[in-house]
């Protein structure tokens, strides 16, 4: 029970990656604040697993594109339960098209909910940490296409190459509150996101076979490789990416091993 006492809101938690780390959370002791936008069956399907697990959720619907949502996301979950200490910004969305055809239209959907929507999340709830002065933990869930060039989803890089400068950037900035922010940047996972694309079919069968959505014992052993637990007493802030050399594919990073994570 690593997460016991926790109270954690996970954006885009109604399927995929942020409803696995919503209920693997609850597992761990945390309560949920389980957000959506269009898949309302999808959250009370999380809100039920959350429960099952002897703990409280609390859905809320929001556009995590809209500045007004997303403030009001924060304050209704801490309304409820009266505090916050956890956020995963995981909410994001794809649209592909190769560059010389990308509308204003497609640009601005991509960068506000990916990039937006994360920066001023992460602006709510470390206002509310500094007005409580207690510490906190933001991770932000990146793509190996921070890095890595992915030919027509030129606006989905840019949006995680926000995110890693993002999160670079608050991890200094953020330190002397006990605030620490992470960013994980996952490689292919078969999720609602990409079943359908070509990015699917392009992906290998082993990281498929380790990663399906629907293998529990995969996605367990995926999210307890990652650096949520790192204890919220710690008031050095640091950016952490985990490396390829813990043996997962699916995740890349650069010097971190898994023993100096802990
Ligand atoms: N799957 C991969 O291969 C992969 C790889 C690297 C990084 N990632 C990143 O991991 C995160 C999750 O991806 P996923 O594969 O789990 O995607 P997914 O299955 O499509 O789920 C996306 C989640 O984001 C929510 N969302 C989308 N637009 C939203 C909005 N405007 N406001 C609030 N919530 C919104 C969706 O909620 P509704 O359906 O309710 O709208 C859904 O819960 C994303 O940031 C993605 O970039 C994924």
């Amino acid at each position: 029970m690593r997460l016991a006492g926790k109270i954690a809101l996970v954006t885009g938690s109604s399927k995929g990656i942020g409803r696995s780390i919503a209920e693997r959370f609850a597992q761990e002791g945390a309560d949920i604040v389980i957000n959506y936008n269009r898949t309302p069956r999808g959250a009370e399907e999380a809100l039920r697993n959350v429960e099952a697990t002897g703990r409280r959720g609390l859905i809320v619907k929001a556009d995590l594109s809209s500045i007004t949502e997303v403030r009001k996301l924060v304050t209704t979950a801490i309304e409820h339960f009266g505090r916050l200490d956890i956020l995963v910004n995981n909410a994001g969305i794809e649209t592909h098209a190769p560059f010389w055809e990308v509308t204003e239209e497609d640009y601005d959907r991509v960068l506000n909910v990916n990039l937006k929507g994360v920066f001023f999340a992460t602006q709510e709830i470390v206002r509310h940490l500094i007005a409580t002065k207690r510490p906190g933990k933001i991770i932000n869930i990146s793509s190996v296409h921070e890095e890595l060039p992915f030919p027509n989803f030129t606006a989905y890089c840019v949006s995680k190459g926000g995110i890693k400068m993002l999160t670079r950037n608050l991890s200094v900035e953020l330190g002397q509150f006990g605030i620490t922010i992470n960013s994980i940047a996952p490689g292919a996972i078969e999720t609602p996101i990409n079943t359908s694309s070509s990015m699917t079919q392009r992906s290998s069968a082993h990281c498929w076979r380790r990663f399906r959505s629907d293998d529990w014992e995969s996605r367990t052993m995926w999210l307890d490789s990652l650096p949520f637990w790192r204890p919220l007493t710690l008031t050095m802030s640091q950016v952490q990416r985990i490396s390829s050399t813990a043996g997962w594919p699916g995740i890349i990073g650069n010097n971190s091993p898994m023993g100096d994570i802990e």
